[in-house]
């Protein structure tokens, strides 16, 4: 985990959005995180085209009628809602279950803001990846968080914001999901996601890893407070 504090912000526009997830009852359901994980599937033709005119609507509350200490099963949503409560529920023990805590985690916290990261090695490679495990800890000073957890060995991003200490934090938009998608792939060390993505690299101001040019908001980050390490009981 790096807490992070944020030294500039490029700012085009910003757009908010909040969503509810329902990480209750069993079986997990599933939520629109999966979108993103599919957005690259183009192997499955019954699936619908892409959407792109979906938007966000501001609307009443779920139960316009709702006062202070009304019960959840007082609205016939809430009613049905409760219902759930029938399925039981499944405790997982972190110990046993650690494969399954993962879907569990991804399922549960959800849907995740995600960190396009530029970073940059000790020899001049730059690196772009995306990471979930990414929130705000502060407006001001302004610092975020983003953890980085160890694949078959340390992760290139990681590596480089340790030796490097600044990097930028892209926003990704619709646009160029994809090619975001792409960055995650895990290539050779001296292979830069850059090519691989088909993105544009804007000079940074105060960092040497470069900002996305076609973010609508990026952050040129410094590492805070030390990073540390959890051991993955995977391997
Ligand atoms: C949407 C998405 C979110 C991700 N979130 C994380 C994360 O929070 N932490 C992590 O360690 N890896 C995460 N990954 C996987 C990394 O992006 C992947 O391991 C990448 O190859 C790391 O690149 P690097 O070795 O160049 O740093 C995510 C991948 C995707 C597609």
């Amino acid at each position: 985990m790096f807490m992070t504090r944020v030294y500039s912000f490029e700012l085009y526009f910003l757009i908010a959005a909040l969503a509810l997830g329902k990480p209750r009852g069993w079986p997990i359901p599933k939520t629109h995180q999966n979108r993103f994980l599919m957005s690259n599937d183009t192997e499955s033709p019954e699936l619908p085209s892409f959407n792109h005119n979906t938007q966000f609507v501001r609307t009443q509350p779920p139960n316009p009628a709702y006062k202070f200490g009304d019960r959840v099963s007082q609205s016939e949503e809430g009613k049905k809602w409760m219902e759930g409560e029938k399925l039981g529920w499944k405790t997982f023990d972190s110990k046993e279950n650690s494969r399954e805590l993962y879907q569990l985690l991804l399922s549960g916290i959800c849907p995740r803001p995600v960190a396009f990261v530029s970073s940059v090695s000790e020899t001049g490679v730059e690196n772009l990846a995306p990471f979930s495990y990414f929130n705000t800890v502060s407006a001001h000073p302004p610092t975020i968080s983003i953890s980085i957890n160890a694949g078959i060995g340390e992760k290139d991003s990681s590596r480089n914001i340790k030796a490097t200490k600044g990097f930028t934090v892209n926003i990704i938009s619709e646009p160029w999901i994809q090619q975001a998608n792409a960055a995650c792939i895990n290539s050779p060390r001296d292979v830069s996601e850059w090519v691989i993505a088909g993105l544009t690299k804007e000079p940074s101001t105060l960092v040497r890893a470069p900002r996305v040019k076609e973010s609508a908001f990026s952050m040129e980050c410094e590492v805070l407070t030390p990073p540390r390490f959890f051991p993955s009981r995977l391997r």
